[in-house]
């Protein structure tokens, strides 16, 4: 699903972020990804949803090597298969949680109703689609955040410490969810957290640490 081999990649103007980091990801697996702050945990996570460019390296997504991409060519394929949940839930303030969750399933053309009203159920949002993210606790932002990435069922799921807004309640009632609908979709899960107690669930634990995954 996604191999990222020997990358390297600098800032302009700022000392190396990554030194010759390789990963691979399996379709449907789920990996923890860990460092202190600032070792380029995101910067890493947004080269491997092309997001971004890199200076040396491969990766290769759902088959592709991102490499030879322009900026539309990874926009087209980010849109194929890639979705993203961040720490802020980023939900679209005028739009209620039903047109939140089906915003980029839309977009995307891949719009099933009968997968979006099962996600609907999991995420416990049944009762509140016809409300706005500002009528919403955070847990429920995050649970609109994580239905809205997964409704157009994309092979991965990149997510940047997605708890790292909640309490621990909240964020153990999401990492149910998001585990349990990784699970039933087939997405392979990449995930950044600083909780050891988060990271200890998913199959595969990875630690960067001075550019290089340790
Ligand atoms: N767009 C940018 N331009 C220049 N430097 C950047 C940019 N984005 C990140 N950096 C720098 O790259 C390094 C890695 O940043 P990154 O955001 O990947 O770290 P992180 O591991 O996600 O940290 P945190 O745990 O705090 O979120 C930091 O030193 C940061 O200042
Ligand atoms: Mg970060």
């Amino acid at each position: 699903m996604l191999q990222i081999e020997d990358v390297s990649k600098t800032y302009p103007g700022a000392r190396p972020v990554l030194q010759g980091v390789s990963l691979h990801l399996d379709a449907g697996e789920t990996l923890a990804l860990t460092g202190e702050s600032g070792s380029g945990k995101s910067t890493l996570l947004h080269l491997a949803g092309a997001l971004d460019g890199f200076d040396s390296g491969e990766i290769t997504l759902a088959g592709t090597r991102l490499s030879g991409l322009d900026d539309s060519g990874r926009a087209a394929l980010r849109r194929g298969c890639v979705a993203l949940v961040f720490q802020q839930f980023n939900l679209i303030p005028s739009l209620t949680v039903a047109q939140n969750l089906s915003f980029h399933a839309r977009l995307a053309g891949r719009q099933d109703p009968a997968w979006i009203r099962d996600l609907t159920d999991r995420l416990g949002l049944g009762e509140l689609g016809a409300r706005y993210p500002e009528q919403l606790s955070g847990g429920q932002q995050q649970r609109v955040a994580i239905g809205r990435a997964l409704a157009a069922r994309p092979a991965l799921l990149l997510a940047d410490e997605p708890t790292g807004n909640l309490d621990e309640t909240a964020s153990d009632a999401v990492m149910d969810l998001m585990l349990e609908l990784v699970r039933v979709s087939g997405t392979a899960l990449f995930l950044v957290t600083h909780s050891e107690r988060i990271a200890a669930r998913l199959d595969r634990r990875a630690h960067l640490s001075g550019g290089r995954i340790a």
